[in-house]
């Protein structure tokens, strides 16, 4: 990574709360860290009416650190510019400035365009920033003298369809080459999801039992819960998309890609990608007795932004199956919802019961690994041990470990290392062409399932294995 040369950052939809909460400070952070380069400046861009010095109050007022000599630091370099993105003007006076600003430091600087927008902006954002000639880097190749790079990084959900993600990737790949676009999931970056392959291919432990033959179903949940639970500000986004496509079609797909997934001919992106993608493409949705629910929690059509008479899922359980040789028949259930009784996200992977002929030392019993990611992330198996004591009688054991409590460990967040990924270059945390193309499919057939269901009303707080 060039820390050295200078960077300039866009930031479309600067006031919306992914920038104020997330991204504001982890770009601070690798300020403060000195990762970003020296002269970086950040560009805010919305249609809210502040100046200068309110967006950088604003920033302030998010940033965890109390740290006052870096955060004057900081935000010298942070800007405002109130704009429509839906208006070419906002681009046109936009490459005037970011153009001043590299004849001032005499270099053409690498720019990271950031689409923090919903996505029914995105067609929009992408022809404004062709037709202003924004997405052609000031020296296009390489070899020029002052090459500078051109990213572009963009939220999820990517489209709202498979035909809409597919039209809005035919015009992306059109202005930028795939190399330039980094598509976001960001729970790729959490510690837990990167370690599943570390895990599963680095120790000879549990690989030769990750199939078929030892697996009897995986289950990947993400509920949410007390304050975090419910839409709160976001209602009117969220009420155009709904559980499945917030969560389902991006993080647990991901999560089931990762878990199922064959290893990889290196740790290259190119690789782990090719990998998850065909591991999506065998996806099926359980046809027939299949386990498929949705639910919206009590209220929610109150909520600020949500359609009165709102059908929009707020909890979803589908079951799916992957068809391939190491997987054929078994159950891998996805699951999420909000305003549940309690926040956690995991992967648990039941293996079955010991096969044995007749009657068995023991009583039959399941053992569980489960990879941990929210609310601490980490990995825990439990196995079966004999009860202290007279008889020889079986107790419930774990064997486990959490990331946070390894003091020596340091902790990165996600967005933090996925801003660093961008810089490097490195797309391996970010989602293929191919795989959102998978995601989408698998999406679309969930949701025909998913619709021949009644929606059922249940209570904020729920706990979710009460939901059935
Ligand atoms: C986001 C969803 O992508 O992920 C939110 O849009 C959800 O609705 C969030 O709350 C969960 O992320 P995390 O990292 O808090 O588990």
């Amino acid at each position: 990574m060039d820390t050295y040369k200078p960077l300039t950052i866009v930031i479309f939809g600067a006031t919306g709360d992914l920038f104020k909460k997330k991204l504001s400070q982890a770009f601070f952070d690798l300020y403060k860290e000195e990762i970003l380069p020296k002269q970086t400046s950040i560009y805010g861009i919305s249609r809210k009416d502040l100046s200068d010095e309110d967006f950088r109050k604003l920033l302030r007022e998010n940033f965890q650190s109390k740290d006052i000599k870096h955060t004057k630091d900081f935000l010298e370099n942070v800007f405002y510019k109130k704009g429509d993105i839906e208006d070419i003007e906002t681009f046109e006076e936009l490459k005037k400035e970011l153009a001043m600003r590299d004849e001032v430091l005499g270099e053409c600087t690498n720019k990271l365009f950031y689409l923090a927008v919903v996505p029914e902006l995105y067609e929009k954002v992408f022809k404004n920033l062709s037709i202003s000639g924004l997405s052609i880097p000031c020296a296009p190749s390489a070899d020029e003298k002052n090459y500078g790079w051109i990213r572009i990084l963009v939220e999820k959900p990517f489209g709202k369809d498979q035909i809409h993600a597919e039209m809005l990737d035919e015009l992306l790949g059109k202005l930028f080459a795939e190399d330039q676009i980094f598509r976001i999931d960001h729970y790729l970056a959490k510690e837990t999801l990167q370690n599943i392959l570390a895990f599963r291919f680095a120790n000879s432990l549990f690989e030769p039992l990750w199939s078929k033959k030892h697996i009897h179903s995986v289950h990947i949940k993400a509920f949410e819960g007390g304050e975090k639970g419910a839409v709160g500000e976001k209602g009117g986004a969220y009420d155009k998309i709904g559980a499945l496509k917030d969560v389902g079609q991006n993080h647990l797909l991901q999560m089931l890609a990762l878990v199922s997934m064959e290893s990889p001919e290196s740790l290259s992106s190119e690789s782990i990608r090719r990998e998850r993608a065909d591991l999506l493409s065998a996806v099926e949705v359980k046809e027939d007795d299949g386990e498929f629910v949705r639910g919206q929690y009590e209220g929610y059509i109150e909520e600020a932004g949500v359609n009165s008479f709102s059908e929009t899922e707020t909890y979803f359980k589908a079951e799916l199956n992957i068809n391939n040789e190491r997987w054929k028949g078994v159950p891998f259930y996805i699951e999420h919802g909000k305003a549940l009784s309690k926040t956690l996200a995991e992967i648990a992977v039941t293996f079955k019961e010991k096969n044995e002929e007749g009657e068995g030392l023991f009583p039959k019993v399941n053992n569980t690994l489960v990879f941990h990611i929210q609310p601490n992330e980490g990995i825990s198996v439990d196995f079966f041990a004999k009860k202290s004591g007279f008889l020889y009688e079986l107790e419930k054991k774990t064997l486990s470990f959490r990331y946070k409590s390894s003091d020596d460990t340091p902790f990165v967040y996600p967005y933090k290392k996925l801003l660093v990924d961008v810089l490097k270059g490195d797309q391996t945390l970010f989602v293929s062409t191919e795989e959102i193309c998978q995601e989408w499919r698998i999406v679309g057939e969930i949701m025909k399932k998913l619709e021949e269901k009644p929606l059922f009303v249940y209570p904020k707080g729920t706990a979710p294995e009460k939901i059935i």
